[in-house]
């Protein structure tokens, strides 16, 4: 049941994810708009993380991945914190933002 459940949990966001590829996904807006802002369009503190307009460019959805669980292990001086997402979500925000070119 577990199981069934988490497969369409995954299903709906690879599906939803495809069709609306350039829109955030809801864990984006929970967990990072809060520091960040895309398109001029940012959270209250926004101004500590800058836009994310372009990252995609530079950065891979691997190399976000690995910058949202320890965002010290590719900048020492990181000030962002570690974001702790399930896998799922991990996928859904990096292949966000990954998608900002
Ligand atoms: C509490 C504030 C905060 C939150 C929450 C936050 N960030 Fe950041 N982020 C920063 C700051 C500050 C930087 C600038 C670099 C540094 O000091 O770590 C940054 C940098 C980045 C960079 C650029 C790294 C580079 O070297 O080019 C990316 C990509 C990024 N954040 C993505 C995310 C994503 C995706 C999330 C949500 C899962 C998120 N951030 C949540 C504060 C935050």
């Amino acid at each position: 049941m577990v199981r069934a459940l988490a497969g369409a949990v995954l299903l709906t966001t690879v599906v939803v994810g495809m069709a609306r590829a350039a829109d955030a996904p809801p864990i984006y807006d929970k967990k990072c708009k809060t520091c960040h802002s895309v398109g001029g369009v940012g959270g209250p503190m926004a101004k500590n993380g800058g836009p994310l307009d372009g990252i995609g460019a530079k950065h891979d959805a691997a190399w976000i991945k690995e910058l949202i669980a320890d965002p010290k292990s590719k900048n020492d001086k990181a000030k962002m914190p570690k974001v702790t997402l399930s896998p799922e979500d991990a996928d859904a925000v990096a292949n966000y933002v990954s998608s900002l070119k």
